[in-house]
């Protein structure tokens, strides 16, 4: 991920990839080639069958430039974004794939069993952040992974690659995932190196009890770990820790305080006093 402010923290994804924000995406050809190159290993590590076109979603499809390395394999897709001006861009680029206005963390809506694959490249992390106060990302991340688990042919793979900002939110994201049926686990290429290290969340929605995680790329004889498998047993420690801010108490007021920040709101900056009782008041 570059350096600089996270997208994620500067403003809610549909107003973050504005009309300009989405031009300046689809135009800067750095940027073109590390999608391109992303998206073509999700394609590889959803090992679809060779030489038959597959039905495959896109999720946070953009402007189309993860869709376009499905057309070049002959498949066919369908991608969902939630930005309108993203997929005005797409339109515009005249994609292949038949593309949706639709926030992922409100479900999938889709026939169960529809899909042969799904990829989802550098949109994962946006349901990690709560940019309204209904949002729960546990919830969001929940019903979106419960949906897309029925909208896939079993035994068919999901792949998603993804920026955490840290490790709780790789845990915060396969818990939820494992809970909703999945299993399979992390994918990492180039773990050794800073720039070219890339995430993969590899999911296998049921099927054959015994698929291999595939192997991250560039570790040849280097020993770093490059898979971490997940089961779907479930822990309750982990449910535990994933629920919410007890209200009123520090943590809860830095929550909303930050989603407040995100809307553009006027708050008080943090300090060492934020949320400490005052005496006299109960
Ligand atoms: C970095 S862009 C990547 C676009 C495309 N996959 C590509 O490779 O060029 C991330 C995309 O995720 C979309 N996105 C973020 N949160 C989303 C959500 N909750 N539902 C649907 N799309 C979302 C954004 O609107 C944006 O178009």
């Amino acid at each position: 991920m570059a350096s600089g402010r996270r997208p994620e923290h500067q403003a809610p994804p549909e107003l973050f990839y504005s009309e300009d924000e989405a031009r300046k995406y689809t135009s800067n050809s750095r940027m073109i080639e590390i999608q391109q190159q992303m998206s073509e290993r999700a394609v590889e590590l959803l090992a679809l069958p060779e030489d038959t076109p597959c039905y495959i979603l896109d999720l946070g499809c953009g402007s189309g430039l993860s869709g376009e390395a499905l057309t070049m394999q002959d498949h066919v897709w369908v991608g969902l974004d939630i930005s309108s001006h993203m997929l005005d861009v797409a339109v515009e680029r005249e994609v292949e794939g038949d593309i949706f206005l639709a926030d992922m963390g409100q479900g999938m809506f889709f026939r169960p069993g529809t899909f042969d694959g799904v990829i989802s490249i550098s949109a994962l992390q946006w349901l990690c952040n709560a940019d309204k106060k209904t949002h729960s990302p546990p919830k969001r991340l929940y019903k979106f992974f419960s949906t897309l688990y029925s909208a896939m042919r079993r035994g068919s793979r999901a792949v998603f690659q993804f920026y955490p900002e840290n490790s709780s939110q790789v845990e915060l994201i396969t818990t939820q995932a494992m809970k909703a049926g999945f299993t399979g686990g992390m994918v990492v290429d180039f773990p050794n190196s800073t720039k070219a290290k890339k995430m993969f969340l590899c999911l296998f929605a049921g099927g054959q009890a015994n698929q291999q995680l595939p192997k991250g790329l560039g570790t040849e004889g280097k020993g770093a770990q490059t898979q971490v498998a997940y089961s779907n047993a479930r822990d309750m420690g982990k449910r535990r820790k994933d629920r919410k801010s007890v209200k009123k108490s520090r943590d809860w007021i830095l929550e909303k305080k930050e989603r407040r920040r995100r809307q553009g709101r006027d708050v008080r900056p943090d300090s060492k006093f934020t949320g400490r009782r005052r005496s006299g008041k109960f």
